[in-house]
């Protein structure tokens, strides 16, 4: 690739971003604990999905200590709607590391930020740029597009050649100058000018020497083959009630939603009976102890690489109860609804509620 034709991408790019930017808070800061919020929350969901999480972080927690000295049912609460609370978790981790460890002072280069938890390369390129001015290229689905479609590339964009095929273009391409704004430029451009499913080539700056295009092949690159299937989990929650109080236990940090509250849980591996899995669960000795009241409908939930299927037993434990080992297993305790309402929860859960209690 010639000098001239990577100086003809990165022109054209910035001049489209300089009348095309929308106007969002994060690129009014060069401030890294904000411009970190921004990119963690935008990893989980659309700008204008974000935008309000954004604003709601920076409101509660104006600074890194702010976030820092919150616990972490807060922060967690604030995140709530976002999905991969792990990554939530990792952000009150790591700003407790920076607060307390670093003095409050966030690392000022990609490698320092690469070591942080939760920061990968793609978040310590975003920080490194923005907030330091570091010439070292982002690479995101948007970035991947573009590139892929202007310059032809039909490499898989998931093999571990694609992966390093693009990240050397991408570094080729970044400008010495304003490496910040060429950064947010491409990625801005592929979310709004060459976008997945109807790239605006008609009116496209770049179309005179766009690979794809010229090929007719914009709509089929970049190149995926996708290796993961989706899992299906049947989930079947027990909605235990004692004098208005509602059993929930937080759940560990080694599977999806740890740190959420949820139901005690039972899990099974296709769609079973009540029956089926008390006894699958050898519970089928206690059943006279559990009453069903009700069997809720089947609630669907996706995750990147999960289906759950789940459903809500309303039941009653009569006495002499549950076996002491179950109990312990699930390690639940009961809560005040005002407490139930206040604690983070699965979106799953909080459906649940919404659709039996009628609440907010
Ligand atoms: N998506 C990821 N990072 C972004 C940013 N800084 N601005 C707009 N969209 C983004
Ligand atoms: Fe993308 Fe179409 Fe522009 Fe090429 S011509 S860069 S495919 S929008």
């Amino acid at each position: 690739m010639k000098d001239s034709d990577i100086d003809t991408f990165v022109q054209e790019i910035i001049g489209w971003y300089s009348i095309n930017k929308r106007d969002l808070p994060w690129r009014h800061t060069q401030n890294p604990y904000y411009i970190w919020l921004s990119e963690v929350i935008l990893q989980q969901t659309r700008v204008k999905q974000g935008l309000p999480y954004y604003e709601k972080f920076v409101n509660q927690y104006p600074n890194i200590e702010d976030l820092a000295k919150a616990s972490e049912d807060e922060v967690l609460r604030t995140w709530q709607g976002l999905g991969y609370y792990s990554r939530g978790r990792n952000l009150h981790h790591t700003a407790k590391y920076i607060s307390l460890e670093l003095g409050g002072v966030f690392p000022g280069d990609y490698v320092s930020l690469l070591k942080l938890k939760g920061i990968g390369k793609y978040t310590a390129a975003a920080i490194a740029s923005f907030a330091f001015g570091e010439q070292v290229a982002v690479v995101d689905g948007n970035v991947y597009r573009v590139l892929a479609r202007y310059f032809g590339i039909e490499t898989d964009i998931a093999s571990s050649e694609g992966v390093r095929k693009f990240a050397e273009l991408a570094q080729k391409l970044i400008p010495a100058d304003d490496p910040g704004t060429y950064n947010q430029a491409v990625m801005e451009f592929g979310a709004l000018q060459c976008t997945p499913q109807k790239p605006n080539c008609l009116f496209c700056p770049l179309q005179t020497t766009c690979k794809a295009f010229h090929q007719g092949k914009q709509h089929i690159l970049p190149t995926k083959i996708s290796k993961l299937k989706s899992r299906e989990r049947h989930f079947h929650y027990l909605v235990l009630c004692q004098e208005g109080d509602l059993a929930l236990k937080k759940r560990g940090a080694d599977d999806i939603w740890g740190g959420l509250y949820d139901f005690p849980l039972l899990e099974s591996g296709t769609a079973v009976s009540w029956e089926t899995l008390l006894y699958e669960n050898k519970l089928e000795a206690f059943s006279e102890n559990l009453r069903l009241q009700q069997e809720s409908a089947l609630f669907k939930h996706t995750l990147t690489h999960q289906k759950i299927l789940a459903k809500f037993y309303q039941v009653v434990v009569l006495p002499p109860g549950l076996p002491k080992e179950w109990l312990e297993n699930q390690q639940f305790a009961f809560y005040s609804w005002e407490a139930v309402q206040n604690l983070p929860k699965p979106i799953l859960i909080d459906n649940y509620l919404k659709k039996k209690f009628l609440i907010k």
